[in-house]
């Protein structure tokens, strides 16, 4: 079955937030305070009308490079019954499209540590000696980057 990805509220989305990225803490901070700024995006996979995969973008200076048009991304999250079938990466390759139309040459993220295996797969690098503890879980994160401006060759 083929997912169907839309832009939604933030507020939709912290369930699925809670669940995949917080362990279903009730009293963990599922929410950005930029969720509700005009400039985010924040994107859902549905299968038929189930909610099964989010992402979400927010504009903001690149730790690598602070003179170029940048974005974060933050809480890609797929269901755990659905995950490894393609969703994440459609996703997140869905908000890659999505900014690029709004200029953006380059995306950053914070990234899990138990996720980079993923994110190198598609294409993100990592920034050496970035690593550090989340603030918000206390799990190991490193920064990401992609650059997402055209090829040049
Ligand atoms: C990380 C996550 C978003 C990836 O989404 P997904 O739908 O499971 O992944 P996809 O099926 O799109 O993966 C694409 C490729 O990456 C691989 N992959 C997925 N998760 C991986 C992981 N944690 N480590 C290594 N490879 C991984 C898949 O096997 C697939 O490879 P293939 O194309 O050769 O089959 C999802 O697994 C998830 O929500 N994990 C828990 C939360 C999390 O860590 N989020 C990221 C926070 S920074």
């Amino acid at each position: 079955m083929s997912m169907t990805i839309r832009a939604v509220d933030a507020t939709l989305l912290h369930d699925l937030r809670r669940r995949v990225l917080r362990s279903n803490d009730p009293s963990a901070e599922v929410s950005d305070v930029r969720d509700d700024e005009p400039a985010a995006l924040h994107l859902a996979g549905f299968l038929d009308e189930m909610l099964v995969a989010c992402g979400s973008v927010y504009p903001s200076t690149s730790p690598l490079h602070p003179e170029v048009v940048t974005w974060q991304l933050r809480y890609l999250a797929v269901d755990e019954a659905h995950q490894c079938r393609g969703f994440g990466a459609n996703v997140l390759d869905a908000l890659c499209c999505a900014i690029v139309e709004r200029g953006a040459t380059e995306i950053w993220a914070n990234g899990r540590d138990t996720a980079l295996a993923f994110y190198r797969r598609e294409g993100w690098q990592l920034i050496e000696g970035s690593e550090h503890l989340s603030p918000s879980t206390g799990l190991p994160h490193t920064i990401i980057w992609k650059s997402l401006a055209p090829s040049t060759s």
